[in-house]
């Protein structure tokens, strides 16, 4: 027995001298102490010993696991440096390589436009209002008075989802008038801006995609001149005090009168230039007073109240402001050319 427990113990020392891992040094600790490991295989021997042999080798086998003991715990110290010291080799952050400039951002022209007109009409008293893109025909087409047959309902004109056109992508921030008058209480004042599609080909002015925001007002006593004082005021905000403005008869069939808002060109103050095309002028939107109509159908009595509303396409303005010239270059996110605003 003596001969044995020297032979464990000389082998385990050897193999712990050579394990490399912490799964190596694990089947060690198991092989020689385990529960039926060998050291243990010989301690369950004792019992066959006589007694006077039984404390000399009991005490030698008790010095052979405390040796195992002590090794095994040296090892994994070993280990457990070795391992720490390969990680700090490669987690070594050399501190003197130059650093990588983070890039920052910068708004985008479409919104600073977007922001303008919000300050501007929020301190007019506006709340800023958001609707579905997702629209039905009911808020886009009927309840805005342009019923079956209207040229704008055309399937060639508008995307539509279903066969019997009763959903489909809104083509004017318009519908939110009637979402504002369904579920805000009077007075409204509201601006609507949001993305539109329609069925347009791609040019340098033209996109199936492009945002328009839209403003209503409903109160009692409102007047053509409250429409004509108000978006004078915010054609000045936009392009300077003293801005001449002015309204063309139209037709829109959710207002009566309707009308178009031009600008005096800012550029050439009337006389005509590249800026307006040689106009003079430059279209800004479209407006009017709600249709007595429009407001029966969202249950508001004309008689009492009245209303104006606007529309206009945010990209125009955008591409006038910044003077690009090209539509797609608001959507194609070139970080060269969005860098410049
Ligand atoms: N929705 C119209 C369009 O897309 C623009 C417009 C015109 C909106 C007159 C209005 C308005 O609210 O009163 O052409």
């Amino acid at each position: 027995m003596k001969d044995q427990l020297a032979k464990i113990r000389a082998e385990a020392l050897a193999a712990l001298e050579g394990v490399q891992d912490a799964a190596g040094l694990d089947g060690l600790r198991v092989k020689y102490l385990g529960k039926k490991g060998e050291l243990t295989g010989v301690l369950k021997m004792m019992g066959k010993l006589s007694p006077e042999e039984r404390p000399v080798m009991g005490q030698m086998a008790n010095d052979v696991r405390a040796a195992l003991e002590k090794a095994l715990d040296e090892a994994s110290q070993k280990l457990e440096a070795a391992a720490l010291a390969l990680r700090l080799k490669a987690e070594a952050i050399d501190v003197t390589i130059p650093g990588q400039a983070v890039a920052v951002g910068r708004e985008h022209p479409m919104n600073i436009a977007l922001n303008e007109m919000k300050d501007i009409f929020t301190g007019m008293g506006f709340t800023i209002m958001d609707g579905p893109e997702v629209e039905l025909a009911a808020y886009n087409f009927d309840r805005l008075n342009a019923e079956e047959g209207h040229p704008s309902r055309d399937w060639s004109d508008t995307f539509y989802f279903d066969q019997d056109s009763r959903v489909m992508l809104r083509s004017q921030t318009s519908p939110m008038q009637v979402r504002a008058m369904d579920t805000l209480p009077l007075p409204i004042r509201i601006l609507a801006p949001g993305r539109v599609y329609r069925k347009d080909e791609v040019d340098a002015t033209h996109s199936p995609m492009f945002h328009q925001v839209e403003g209503l007002v409903i109160d009692k006593g409102v007047t053509m001149a409250d429409l004509k004082g108000a978006l004078n005021t915010v054609a000045e905000r936009l392009f300077g005090e003293g801005t001449k403005t002015r309204f063309r008869p139209h037709h829109f069939p959710f207002t009566e009168p309707s009308c178009e808002m031009d600008v005096q060109c800012h550029k050439c103050g009337g006389v005509g230039c590249p800026t307006c095309t040689g106009e003079g002028w430059i279209e800004l939107l479209g407006a009017g007073m709600v249709h007595p109509r429009v407001l029966e159908m969202a249950g508001i009595d004309p008689e009492v109240y009245s209303g104006w509303a606007f529309g206009f396409g945010l990209e125009r303005l955008a591409l006038r402001r910044f003077k690009i010239d090209d539509v797609r270059l608001i959507f194609e996110n070139n970080i060269r050319f969005l860098e410049q605003f």
